[in-house]
């Protein structure tokens, strides 16, 4: 018997897939689709994927459903998390947020924008570093634009300690972590200096739009 993988949106079901032996297969088109109904709802009428944009979305989804297959066709390594680049208002921010929604609710992770973290230590301190440090998946966003900051005259680099932490995780737990940036590896490195950026090479495969992607602010 046929066994549906369904969502139900504001009353309507969309068909993403089929689940076969407990293991969801998901339909592409059909999955771009639903992606389009909610990040309407997220975004605003004006939300649409753009054609450009398809081979970009395709890499995430591919990671995301862990489809080995197509994963090992474009390089992309199941075990690390995904950094996903490019230049500023492409849609990196909409895109981590909307493609957690096509998974099962227990498989989704979390995403935190670094400059919130950074403020978050201003209050709270060193737990900040701890409480971003658990085994839990996050998707921190828009790395590089915080600032060091002091707390009580310390100067922390607060996503750089994060990161220096997730990469043990990873190392001991296998758990991965996601980001976002509008930074390139030269950036990255200037900014967390080269322990960090040499973890995140470890850490995450890279998915980068292009340079030239359209500013959908405008
Ligand atoms: N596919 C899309 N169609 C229409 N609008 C979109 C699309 N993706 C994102 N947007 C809108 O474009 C704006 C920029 O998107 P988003 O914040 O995701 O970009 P970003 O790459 O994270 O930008 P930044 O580098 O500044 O963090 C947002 O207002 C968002 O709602
Ligand atoms: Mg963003």
């Amino acid at each position: 018997m046929e066994n549906l993988y369904k969502i139900t949106e504001q009353g309507h079901q969309y068909i993403l897939g089929e689940i076969i032996k407990d293991f969801i297969h998901y339909d592409f088109e059909k999955t771009l689709t639903y992606l389009e109904v909610k990040g309407k709802f997220c975004y605003g009428q004006n939300f649409k994927i753009l054609e450009a944009d398809k081979p970009i979305i395709y890499k995430l989804l591919i990671y995301i459903i862990k489809d080995e297959e197509n994963c090992k066709n474009y390089h992309i390594n199941l075990n690390k998390g995904i950094l996903l680049t490019g230049p500023i208002g492409c849609g990196k921010t909409s895109l981590m947020n909307l493609v957690r929604y096509i998974l099962p609710e227990k498989n989704r992770y979390e995403v935190q924008s670094a400059r919130n973290i950074s403020f978050e230590y201003l209050k709270q301190g060193h737990q900040v570093i701890t409480n971003y440090s658990k085994a839990k998946i996050f998707c921190f966003d828009d790395l590089g634009i915080e600032q060091s900051l002091k707390y009580y005259g310390n100067e922390c680099n607060v996503l750089g300690e994060i990161l220096l932490s997730r990469y043990d995780l990873f190392v001991s737990h296998k758990i991965v972590t996601h980001a976002t940036t509008n930074l390139n590896a030269i950036e990255l490195e200037k900014w967390y200096g080269n322990r960090v950026r040499s973890r995140m090479r470890q850490l995450f495969n890279l998915i980068a739009f292009d340079r030239k992607s359209q500013d959908k602010r405008n």
